[in-house]
């Protein structure tokens, strides 16, 4: 698979847990007929590997980069949505349950691991437009992109938005780990476009970034 830089449109949606990202960029995805790419989505799978393999990531990260070494990763586009199949499987609602939301930062810290999963995030854009998010999406997967944003929220909205989910989120934990790891961390790109939207509604965050883009040159479908 090539790992070289993409020649569609990629637009870099970057930011804290729970700061809106997934929506925000699925719904810019939909204007735009674009494909949308959710990497935070590929960490959790292959995080789920790791737990099903019963690894213990924290103790065991070469554990984790033995399990890497046999799992097959390979795209699984579903309408204009690409997720990751892993072993042939999708794991579905387990990869947002409590256990892959503990070890998932753990898991992404190690340097293996971001180097295989950034070269299937790379390979998306080969195919199609997209729209993708994560925490290095600007920074490092896509540096050149000139079409970056970092959405951003209080931890208190961040936490609200979880719990409206009905989902157990140690936020400020992963946030924590995410931020001071040493390969990759999550920061503002150079270049990106700062939203806070702890008070704004979705659809107030999507015409945002949408009126960004439209004055890059990217017009929505009709
Ligand atoms: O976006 P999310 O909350 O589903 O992401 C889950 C975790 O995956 C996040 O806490 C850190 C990791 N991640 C990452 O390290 N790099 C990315 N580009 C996306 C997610």
């Amino acid at each position: 698979m090539s790992d070289s830089p993409a020649t569609n449109v990629v637009i870099a949606v970057d930011g804290p847990a729970a700061s809106g990202k997934s929506s925000v960029s699925r719904r810019v995805a939909n204007r735009l007929g674009y494909a949308f790419v959710s990497t935070g989505l590929m960490y959790r799978a292959f995080t789920w590997v790791v737990c099903e393999a019963g690894i213990d990531p924290e103790s065991d990260p070469e554990g984790v980069v033995a399990v890497l070494e046999k799992t097959d990763i390979q795209p699984d586009r579903r309408g204009n949505e690409i997720f990751l199949r892993v072993n042939g499987e999708d794991p579905g609602d387990a990869l947002t349950s409590d256990r892959i939301n503990s070890r998932v930062s753990i898991v992404a810290k190690i340097p293996d691991v971001r180097q295989a999963l950034v070269k299937q995030q790379r390979a998306s854009a080969h195919a199609s437009d997209i729209v993708m998010e994560g925490r290095d999406i600007g920074s490092v997967v896509f540096p050149d992109t000139p079409y970056k944003f970092y959405l951003d929220a209080s931890e208190e909205v961040r936490a609200q938005r979880r719990a409206a989910q009905g989902l157990g989120d140690e936020i400020a934990e992963r946030d924590r780990m995410d931020a001071n790891r040493k390969v990759s961390p999550l920061k503002v790109a150079e270049g990106a476009t700062v939203i806070d939207t702890s008070d704004l509604s979705l659809d107030e965050v999507v015409e945002t970034l949408l009126s960004h883009l439209a004055k890059q040159g990217l017009i929505p479908n009709a």
